[in-house]
C-alpha cells in the first residue's frame, strides 16, 4: 500500500520551503494568499491528510475562544461580549474579541489570524460573505457558533433573537398609541439584521390594513451619528411622522438628539422606538422605549454551545419582549 504523502513532499509540489507549507497548516496568517492558495493546491492533487489529531488535541486544550462580531463598541455587542467572558471564566477559559463591521474581508483576515491560535473555537456575528470562512474553519473542524443570526446550515449551532417579530411588535406599538405615520430608519440594507426587521415592519403594515404610511431611511451605520443624521432627512422630508422605530438603540439615541434639535419634545410631538435594551437606553433623560434582545443569556448560550459542542446542533431564536418607557405616547392628535 503506498505511504500517505508528506508535507515536504507537497512543499516541493507546491515549490516552497518546508516551513512555509508548515506555516499554510499551522500559521495561515503568516503566509500570502497566493502562497496559501498554491500548498492548498499540492495538498488536493497529493491528497495529503494534516495531523490532524495533534491539532485537535492542541485545540481540545486551548483556553481561547474567539468573538468576532460586527463592532464591539455597539453596547449591544460589548454585553453580550462581557456575558460571553464571565461563562467562559468559570472553565478557565477567555474571549479574543475583534469586529468586522460587517466586512468580509475583515473578518476573513482575522478568522485566519484566530486558526494560527489554535483557539478552542469561535463565536461568529457572519457578515454577509462569511461562507467561504466557515467553509475553512469546518475543514479545519474548528467549532463556530453564529451569533446574532440563525444557523445558515444543518449541524451549525446558532443564537439570535427573532428579528422579525422584534420589529413587528414595535409597529404594533406605535399603531396601537395612535400613530399613523411612521418613521423606520434601518440600518444598511446589506446587514441581516436591517433585513429580517424591515420584513417585520411590512409585515405590521399589511396588518394595518392599510391605516399606516411607513417611511424608511438607512443609516450608514448603526450609531447615534447616523440615527442623528437619518432623523434629520426623515422629519425634513415627512414632517407628518409622529412616531419612528429605530433598528437599534443607538441609532434611536441619535434620533432622540436631531427631535431635540428641532424642538421637538419626545414624545409629546414625536414617540421614539428603539431595538436592543442596552443598559444605558433606561438611563436616558427620556428613557426609551425599545424592543428587548437577552443579550446576557444571548451571550451565555452562545458559550456554552462552543464549549459542551452538544451531540446536536441547537439554532436558538430567543424572543423579542416590547420594553414600553416613557419616549412613546399617542401622538397630540389623538390628545384631548
Ligand atoms: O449590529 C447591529 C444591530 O444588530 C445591533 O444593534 C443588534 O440589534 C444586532 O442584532
Amino acid at each position: 500500500m503506498k505511504r500517505p504523502p508528506s508535507i515536504r513532499e507537497v512543499a516541493q509540489l507546491a515549490g516552497v520551503s518546508l516551513g512555509t507549507a508548515s506555516n499554510v497548516l499551522n500559521h495561515p496568517e503568516r503566509v500570502s494568499t497566493a502562497t496559501r492558495k498554491k500548498v492548498e493546491a499540492a495538498i488536493d492533487e497529493l491528497g495529503f491528510i494534516p495531523s490532524e489529531a495533534g491539532r485537535r488535541l492542541r485545540r481540545v486544550d486551548s483556553k481561547l475562544v474567539g468573538v468576532i462580531v460586527f463592532d464591539v463598541a455597539n453596547p449591544f455587542f460589548s454585553e453580550a461580549a462581557s456575558a460571553i467572558e464571565a461563562y467562559l471564566a468559570q472553565f478557565s477559559c477567555f474571549p479574543v474579541i475583534g469586529s468586522t463591521g460587517g466586512d468580509p474581508t475583515r473578518e476573513a483576515d482575522l478568522l485566519r489570524l484566530l486558526l494560527g491560535q489554535e483557539v478552542r473555537g469561535i463565536i461568529l456575528t457572519p457578515s454577509s460573505g462569511a461562507a467561504e470562512s466557515l467553509k475553512l474553519l469546518s475543514s479545519r473542524r474548528i467549532p463556530v457558533v453564529l451569533f446574532d443570526h440563525p444557523a445558515l446550515e444543518d449541524g451549525m449551532s446558532a443564537v439570535s433573537v427573532d428579528d422579525t417579530r422584534g420589529a413587528e411588535i414595535a409597529i404594533e406599538h406605535l399603531h396601537s398609541l395612535g400613530h399613523r405615520h411612521i418613521g423606520f430608519i434601518n440600518g444598511s440594507a446589506r446587514v441581516r439584521q436591517a433585513q429580517a426587521r424591515r420584513v417585520g415592519v411590512e409585515r405590521s403594515a399589511r396588518a394595518s390594513h392599510n391605516e399606516l404610511t411607513l417611511t424608511e431611511v438607512h443609516a450608514a451605520r448603526f450609531d447615534a451619528a447616523s440615527g442623528e443624521k437619518a432623523m434629520h432627512e426623515l422629519l425634513t422630508s415627512h414632517p407628518e411622522i409622529t412616531g419612528v422605530f429605530c433598528a437599534n438603540d443607538s441609532l434611536a439615541i441619535g434620533a432622540m438628539r436631531a427631535a431635540r434639535q428641532r424642538n421637538l419634545g419626545i414624545p409629546q410631538d414625536i414617540s421614539i422606538v428603539g431595538f436592543d435594551d442596552i443598559d444605558v437606553a433606561r438611563e436616558l433623560i427620556t428613557p426609551l422605549t425599545t424592543v428587548r434582545q437577552p443579550m446576557t443569556e444571548l451571550g451565555t448560550t452562545a458559550a456554552q454551545l462552543l464549549l459542551e459542542q452538544p451531540a446536536h446542533a441547537q439554532d436558538i431564536a430567543f424572543v423579542p419582549e416590547l420594553i414600553v418607557r416613557e419616549s412613546t405616547a399617542p401622538p397630540r392628535s389623538w390628545r384631548i
